[in-house]
């Protein structure tokens, strides 16, 4: 295909999407999360006409700001755009307290003047865009000034929170509680973002609308899927969050184990949020933990030379701390499917790159015939890209030109930047608008992300009561801007 010729023949019939009236209100409104992603797909979907003009969005956070301010704000994340002014216009803010019933009594009030300024039929999105000790409050507020869902039958009210969906297994289980005693579970949306990226839902489209790989996509032909999770950024101004998070709960428990189950779950029964929720929880429940290294980046150099501190001389760490910035998780699942086939998932910040990728390694062939030596080639793997790169990379044995019968890897390769001649983007807005649409198969079930933590709890548990000292003895250090760790032979996989 021509690098510019971004022309794109779809095979089937695939209509834009878009919403009724709404009005969406942000919690935590001029926070880190809302100014880099919630506001700017806000915009999107306002400027592609996926949402229609009835329809406004109510900041809502503790920063004293005004309407005025609150727009002056949101101008300055946005491009230039025709549309930008009337979409500045429906931006509001309100100041509030997370934690006190009065602010929400204000939120009620406010929103009822703005639904009927708007026309938008008091139907609402609340996305809670705030830390996660907050998410159990503000829910049980909402519904405490009848903002829920428990107690309407007429427009729709749903919540969107943010991962991580909890900080274990009981504390999920707590949070599941209270956020049911506010809104039904139809209208409870836990985000995992990654599901939001184009390169994420092709996974479902490769498994199941093509006929070629599932016959192979099992025990019988796979070895082993790697799931790598590598970023140059350290804690870029989390200090808080990240240091009393932890990498494992920060992106293990949900992105890394996302990416895994579309990877490996069995076919559900249909293409509805349902079915593909039943495979996913399935696929979780079946998952044993076999080990967990957790590792912690000491001072390094970038790839461009600059020095890097150790996360320990990161502006807001403790000096002692012993949270992981690295992981490796070998996990196996005792489906017919995968029995015996190890997922090995890697993640880490400050390391030399910046890559999220998925490998199926395929078993070698039996015996091979073209062979001199006992030596086998390398097997076939299949490879995926979600970024920065988008690809799919299919490696396989070819010949070398030549008299003689020599053979290397090569790629056969498919990318969605050549396709579009732009990488895919837009995570958020994709979430947003199925929320608005009331669809909720990219997001987690109550099942699913409780049986995730259950999956992890017994290790997140032990590591967090030992002492200081025997913590810091297990984390396997590495510098700033290297591969990772480097493990001694007995603990590779
Ligand atoms: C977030 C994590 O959920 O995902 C961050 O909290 C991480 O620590 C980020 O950097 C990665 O997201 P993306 O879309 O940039 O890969």
């Amino acid at each position: 295909m021509a690098s510019d010729s971004p022309t794109v023949t779809y095979g089937i019939s695939c209509e834009k999407p878009s919403a009724g009236p709404c009005g969406v209100v942000l919690f935590g409104a001029s926070g880190d999360l809302s100014r880099r992603k919630v506001l700017p797909a806000l915009f999107r979907l306002f400027r592609d006409r996926s949402v229609p003009d009835r329809f406004f969005v109510l900041g809502f956070g503790r920063t004293p700001l005004s309407d005025t301010a609150f727009r002056d704000l949101v101008a300055s994340l946005l491009p230039d755009n025709d549309l930008k002014p009337d979409f500045l216009r429906r931006c509001h803010y309100l100041t509030g307290s997370y934690t006190d019933p009065a602010s929400f009594r204000n939120l009620a009030a406010r929103l009822e003047e703005l639904h009927r300024s708007f026309a938008t039929e008091g139907n609402t999105v609340f996305h809670l865009a705030v830390p996660p000790d907050l998410f159990g409050p503000i829910g049980r507020l909402l519904g405490h000034a009848g903002l829920g869902s428990r107690s309407s039958q007429g427009p729709y009210r749903r919540v969107m929170v943010e991962k991580p969906f909890g900080k274990d297994l009981a504390s999920c289980r707590r949070l599941n509680a209270i956020l049911l005693r506010s809104f039904r579970d139809s209208d409870i949306y836990r985000i995992d973002h990654y599901l939001g990226k184009h390169t994420v839902q092709n996974l479902l489209v490769f498994r199941f609308a093509n006929r070629l790989f599932e016959p192979v996509w099992n025990r019988r032909y796979i070895d082993r899927i790697l799931i790598d999770f590598a970023e140059t950024d350290g804690v870029s101004g989390r200090a808080g969050f990240f240091d009393t998070t932890g990498l494992v709960r920060d992106v293990l428990q949900n992105h890394l184990l996302q990416l895994l189950a579309l990877v490996t779950m069995d076919p559900p029964a249909s293409f509805q949020p349902e079915p593909i929720r039943d495979s996913q929880a399935r696929f979780f429940k079946s998952l044993r933990l076999r080990s967990l290294l957790r590792g912690q980046y000491t001072a390094g150099t970038s790839h461009d030379g600059h020095p890097l501190p150790a996360y320990t001389q990161e502006q807001g760490i403790p000096p002692d701390s012993t949270t992981e910035t690295w992981f490796r998780a070998v996990l196996t699942s005792h489906s017919r499917r995968w029995r015996g086939v190890p997922f090995i998932l890697t993640g880490g910040k400050r390391l030399h790159r910046k890559e999220t990728s998925i490998t199926v390694v395929f078993n070698k062939p039996p015996y091979c015939m073209l062979c001199k030596s006992s030596e086998h080639p390398a097997p076939n793997t299949i490879r995926f890209l979600i970024q920065p790169q988008q690809k799919v990379i299919l490696t396989f044995q070819a010949k070398i030109p030549g008299s003689r019968m020599c053979f290397t890897p090569m790629d056969m390769e498919f990318d969605y930047e050549r396709l579009l001649g732009h990488p895919t983007t837009g995570d958020y807005e994709h979430l947003i608008l199925d929320c608005m649409n009331g669809d909720q198969t990219l997001f987690w079930r109550k099942d699913g992300v409780e049986a995730t933590w259950r999956l992890l709890d017994g290790d997140i548990r032990s590591f967090d009561h030992l002492s200081l000292d025997r913590r810091r003895t297990l984390l396997h250090t590495y510098p700033a801007g290297s591969e990772g760790p480097r493990l001694p032979p007995e603990l590779w996989p």
